[in-house]
């Protein structure tokens, strides 16, 4: 103040004004700031309580996809085929303080924790995922037993009078069809065997086929192997000789697609793509191979350069356009989101940042999420090694995954949580957003 007072009025009186127009300024930013800020709290909290809301089964809530909420994964030492998704709903938010949790604590109190299975009230929530993958090893064993043919003999027409048993009559003649990596076929090898089948590939690194007669059920892998439009001579993997997923569809994938990929609808019932762990080797191996060996982008601890992201999203747009051109419209697809290494560290940045650019590109074809990898982001104890995730807790969460999104395709599943299963179509613009990550 005194300095004020010693300048001139002149000075003062700028001054005044520069301050007066400031806070004016500054008034009317906070106004239109708080204005939308209150705005956007009355969405998000509409959003919220439309979505947690189960009570009322007309709530758009029975559109949210349980396995893109936030929840816990409850795994079971004993028995992973226990394990399953509990999405947090507003009855677990707003749950009751465990005593553990008071504070100030209870006299006498000192706080541990022991191992429980999850509240019951929490997993009989009707946003809990159903545990498709145990009823339909249950009705595979009763079908089995029913007919005379042994196991390794049997085929689909066992079994076309038993079809619509145990209410799985829906699961009949369906056809899984994953273009992606080893983590895919590793995951059909499972789900086989825990039908006690065999997954059949012509060769390594081509296409895999798992059959299950007594649902005529078929999953099918078609390895993807990246983004690259030729065979570089720095490639690998010997045994490989067509790398870009044109040649690739030509002379590997094509063969297979009117024998085994078509279902009741002529088309595959679910698709779900990935490209991630040979794009981001691709890519490394590409700088060794072709860079001085100081050259920045020689560093496997790095990011995406621009020009790999200008790469990637050109091939996989195409990518995405052809599956649109083999199946065309109305097919269920999903980006299954990228696995990470069992240690994962920055040599797996690149690895997110091909899974970010898969989102952008996924959402915009109308593809939904298949958020298994996400779930299982970090448990590297549910690995079988660096790269795989084991048979286990893992290999049946997605077992659950995939066949929910089987029925909900197929219109089959749980009223209450209508209409999430009345089809792909009836949730399906709800779905379609990226949701974030
Ligand atoms: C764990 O179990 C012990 C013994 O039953 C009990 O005293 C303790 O309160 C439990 N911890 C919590 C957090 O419930
Ligand atoms: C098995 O499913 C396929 C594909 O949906 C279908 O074409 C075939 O007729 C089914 N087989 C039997 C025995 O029903
Ligand atoms: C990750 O995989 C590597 C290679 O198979 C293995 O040595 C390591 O023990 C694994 N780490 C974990 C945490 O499973």
């Amino acid at each position: 103040m005194v300095a004020i007072a010693c300048t001139g009025r002149r000075t003062v009186g700028v001054l005044f004004a520069i301050s007066a127009i400031f806070m004016v300024g500054m008034f009317l930013i906070s106004e239109s700031f708080s204005r939308a800020s209150w705005g956007y709290a009355q969405q998000v909290q509409e959003h919220w309580s439309n979505v947690l809301q189960h009570s009322d089964p007309t709530k758009i809530y029975n559109c949210a996809d349980p396995y893109r909420r936030p929840g816990y994964l409850y795994i079971d030492s004993d028995d992973y085929k226990k394990t399953r998704w509990i999405p947090y709903t507003e009855d677990f938010l707003d749950a009751e303080t465990p005593t553990a949790a008071e504070y100030p604590r209870p006299e006498g109190m000192d706080v541990s924790f022991n191992v429980t299975t999850v509240d019951e009230e929490f997993v009989e929530s009707a946003s809990t995922p159903r545990l498709w993958a145990t009823e339909v090893l249950a009705e595979d064993s009763s079908r089995r037993k029913a007919v005379s043919t042994p196991t390794k003999d049997q085929t689909a027409d066992d079994f076309v009078d038993v079809k619509d048993e145990g209410d799985l009559g829906w699961l009949w003649g369906r056809r899984v069809l994953l273009l992606g990596d080893s983590v895919d076929r590793y995951m059909i090898q499972f789900f086989c065997e825990e039908f006690g089948r065999k997954m059949h590939q012509p060769a390594p690194h081509t296409t895999a086929t798992c059959e299950i007669p007594t649902f005529n059920l078929t999953l099918v892998h078609w390895h993807f192997a990246g983004s690259m439009t030729y065979r570089p001579d720095w490639w690998w993997m010997d045994d490989m000789k067509e790398i870009s997923f044109e040649e690739r569809f030509t002379n590997l994938w094509e063969p297979t697609l009117d024998t085994k990929v078509r279902g009741p609808t002529g088309q595959p019932d679910l698709l779900m793509w990935q490209s991630g762990l040979w794009d981001q080797r691709a890519l490394w191996e590409c700088a060794e191979a072709r860079l001085p060996e100081d050259h920045p982008l020689g560093e496997r601890e790095r990011q995406l350069a621009w020009e790999e992201v200008r790469f990637v999203a050109a091939r996989i747009r195409k990518f995405v356009g052809f599956l649109d051109d083999t199946f065309g419209p109305g097919v269920p697809t999903m980006f299954r989101a990228i696995t990470m290494h069992n240690e994962s560290d920055a040599r797996d940045a690149n690895l997110y940042e091909l899974d970010r650019l898969s989102r952008a590109i996924g959402e915009r074809a109308g593809h939904e999420m298949f958020e298994w990898a996400r779930i299982i982001t970090a448990f590297s104890m549910l690995y079988k090694d660096q790269t795989h995730a084991a048979k286990g807790p893992a290999s049946w969460l997605w077992a659950n995954m995939m066949l929910e999104y089987l029925a909900r395709g197929a219109g089959a599943g749980d009223e209450d949580r209508a209409p999430y299963f009345g089809g792909w179509e009836a949730c399906h613009q709800h779905l379609r957003g990226w949701g974030g990550r």
